[in-house]
């Protein structure tokens, strides 16, 4: 087991045995606050994946101003999307991340909230013109990820965008330990759910070893 997922992984196995699947994301934020424990995810810089992804679709789609980021840990591409101009609300379940994002970025033009994602206010349905979910997806149990995925859908208005980047792996492939890799159907279910998919690759990082992903942006239709 690689070392710096193993103590997130057995917060994970803890709390999703305990029938709490949510409650690890903050339990290990604040180890890491208090013991400076890994947070296997946080690279303290936008993720290449993502920056990658609007260089892929640069020039064929036109965003609006008002972004969303599900899941925004410490906030590193909340702040990325802030300064290509976009109008940034970001969340995440975890009141330390919250606050660490505060500490990191102090003059930041994001709207930080702590709020779990299946329970969001009302006003944020259909409201935001991009909404950008990167690796949260991966971290719920799969029997989760389709109310998740629901969920955060309905936060793109009607012609907006939902850009999307996770694990990928086939049907018939072990699922393995957390980060829980998808599979295309899971993704796929968009477009019988009102979205038109604009773009989408499979493909494989330059991590060392490299990890197979998808990355795609999916049009709300109007
Ligand atoms: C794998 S991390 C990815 C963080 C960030 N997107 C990144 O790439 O660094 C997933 C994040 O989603 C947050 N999260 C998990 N479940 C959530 C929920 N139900 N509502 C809001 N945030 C959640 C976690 O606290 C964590 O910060």
């Amino acid at each position: 087991m690689d070392n710096h997922r193993t103590i997130a992984r057995q917060l994970a196995q803890t709390s999703i045995a305990a029938g709490n699947p949510l409650d690890w994301f903050e339990q290990l934020y604040a180890k890491a606050r208090l013991d400076g424990v890994s947070i296997p995810w946080a690279d303290h810089t936008p993720n290449p994946n993502m920056i990658e992804l609007f260089q892929q679709v640069d020039g064929q789609i036109s965003f609006g101003r008002r972004a969303l980021k599900v899941g925004c840990g410490l906030g590193d591409d909340a702040e990325w999307l802030s300064d290509l101009g976009f109008e940034v609300t970001a969340f995440d379940i975890s009141p330390t991340a919250i606050s660490e994002c505060g500490n990191r970025f102090p003059n930041s033009k994001v709207t930080y909230v702590i709020c779990d994602l299946f329970q969001s206010p009302e006003n944020w349905l259909g409201a935001f013109d991009l909404v950008l979910e990167s690796y949260t997806l991966q971290v719920l149990p799969p029997e989760l990820r389709a109310k998740a995925l629901k969920q955060i859908s309905g936060f793109v208005s009607f012609g907006g965008y939902l850009m999307l980047i996770a694990r990928l792996r086939e049907e018939l492939e072990s699922t393995g330990l957390m980060p829980w890799p998808l599979v295309r159907r899971e993704i796929e279910i968009l477009t019988s759910q009102g979205f038109v998919e604009r773009y989408a690759e499979d493909y494989f990082d330059g991590e060392q070893p490299p990890v197979r992903r998808f990355r795609g942006c999916y049009q709300r239709k109007a």
